[in-house]
């Protein structure tokens, strides 16, 4: 059967105290509705959003993508919220029903639910909880089987009583929706559109209602503040870094890593603590991070080490490479095989061949270096005039001595000595010493200056 989803997402969400629509809040550096969309894409690519406060901004966050959007400008309640998406659904097929605010729900765990509809049933995400105050109870007959949904505030004492609760995710044939949202009213204690309120239907119709149960309570949790969102942040790290242990990597501290996009990784890494993965990063076998590193769209080749507070942006780095302490690789770095790259180093734009080191406190930018070079303390590629950028060129087996300036457009040719402290405006020759600064001297006949007297 043909699925249709339905990601409701026009709640204002004021307990987050936010000039933000609450559904654009990040988890794991995504939306929170943009976990919900990408786990919806994976049964459909039928997908309605309801939105309504704030709705332009979320419309704008999924601009190139095939999302439908359907305005509630009102929030009169769940059923009347799925009852914008109506004119867009088919009548035939399975509808699921998502909240924007719930993000973590796993595929597996909607597929099951998805597996209950048929002309004569529908399925419900159901989840026992220790405190169920302010959710949708379940309620079920002497048979157990369920006969209605009550919300908190519509319960009695004895309902009040039920430790299970309606997640609000439910898989429904499409034409029931089509037929039932219609007869939905608002004689309850909020005076709303229940969504919930279509159990009864169903069940007054002989549609039987099944429901599934999540593996982890927090499948169904939403966020309704900030603490809420953190906890959820942190819980998911935390099935992240089991998930790397279990594929062989050392992670020190499970409570300490943060990944915030996708990250490949390979046997016997190690990552120290408070490390964060952005974007798509790539970790060969046996690469080292060390505490407090950023790494972001970065491919790292196997054994390399990345010492404490590095951050490594948009780059592609070798094997056996060694990083850090405190180095800043900015975007379209490439650093070959065995290259070093020590404390206080920038690099941009720049491609350092095998085995070449660049140690100590450099800025190395729009630069090309050759092999086994080595780039003193100190140096620095002026690649910038001011209006325009310029090249420096290295080449391999070169020597620049500690603080030394070289003024792009400039060429360090293979074998070249650059003595420390130069500034160099022109080519530095191959295998030749280049010195580019004042001569020292002595004089002689100096005098030390003596007090004047007035
Ligand atoms: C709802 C369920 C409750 C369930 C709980 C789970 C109903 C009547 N109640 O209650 O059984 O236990 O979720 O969290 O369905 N929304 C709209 N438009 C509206 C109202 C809500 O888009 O007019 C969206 C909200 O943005 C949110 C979701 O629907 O994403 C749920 O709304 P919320 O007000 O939080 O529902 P609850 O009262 O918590
Ligand atoms: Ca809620």
């Amino acid at each position: 059967m043909d699925v249709s989803v339905v990601v409701l997402a026009a709640g204002q969400g004021s307990r987050m105290k936010s000039s933000l629509p609450k559904v654009l809040h990040k988890l794991a550096g995504q939306p929170l509705c943009a976990h919900v969309v990408n786990t919806a894409r994976q049964f459909s690519n039928d997908i309605n959003m309801v939105v309504g406060h704030g709705a332009e901004l979320v419309k704008e966050h999924f601009a190139d993508q095939s999302v439908k959007f359907c305005t509630q400008a009102e929030q009169l309640g769940t059923g009347h919220a799925v009852a914008q998406a109506l004119p867009n659904l088919s009548k035939e097929g399975v509808v699921l029903v998502l909240y924007g605010d719930v993000p973590l729900t796993k595929p597996d765990t909607l597929q099951a639910l998805i597996n209950q509809v048929s002309d004569t049933s529908m399925g419900l995400l159901s989840v026992l909880v220790k405190d169920p105050t302010g959710y949708g109870r379940i309620v079920r007959d002497q048979h157990g089987l369920i006969s209605a949904i009550v919300e908190h505030k519509d319960a009695n004492p004895a309902q009040l009583k039920i430790n299970e609760v309606n997640s609000g995710i439910i898989a429904v044939p499409a034409w029931a929706l089509h037929d039932w949202l219609p007869l939905l009213r608002t004689n309850n204690a909020q005076g709303e559109y229940y969504l919930t309120d279509l159990i009864e239907m169903a069940v007054a119709k002989g549609v039987s209602v099944k429901t599934v149960h999540p593996v982890h309570e927090e499948e169904t949790l939403g966020v309704n503040n900030r603490l809420q969102l953190a906890e959820l942040e942190r819980w998911h790290q935390l099935q992240i870094a089991k998930s790397l242990m279990e594929e062989g990597v050392t992670v020190l501290d499970p409570n300490r890593i943060d990944v915030r996009g996708e990250l490949t990784i390979g046997q016997d890494c190690i990552i120290d603590v408070n490390c964060v993965f952005e974007g798509k990063v790539n970790l060969a076998q046996n690469v080292v991070v060390g505490p407090n590193c950023v790494i972001k769209n970065t491919t790292i080749g196997e054994g390399t080490v990345i010492e404490a507070n590095t951050m490594i942006d948009d780059s592609v780095i070798g094997e056996g490479a060694t990083i850090g302490p405190f180095a800043r690789i900015r975007p379209g770095t490439e650093l070959a095989d065995g290259t070093k790259v020590g404390n206080f180093v920038e690099t941009k734009k720049s491609k350092i061949g095998r085995g070449s080191k660049v140690n100590h406190l450099s800025y190395i930018g729009d630069t090309e270096i050759g092999e086994q070079s080595n780039i003193g303390a100190g140096t620095i590629t002026c690649n910038y005039d001011g209006v325009n950028k310029f090249k420096t060129q290295i080449g391999s087996r070169a020597f620049v001595g500690s603080n030394s300036t070289l003024i792009a457009p400039v060429v360090i040719e293979d074998g070249a000595f650059v003595g420390a402290g130069s500034v160099i405006t022109k080519t530095a020759t191959a295998n030749q010493l280049t010195v580019g600064r004042a001569r020292q001297v002595t004089l002689s006949h100096w005098q030390k200056p003596t007090k004047q007297t007035k």
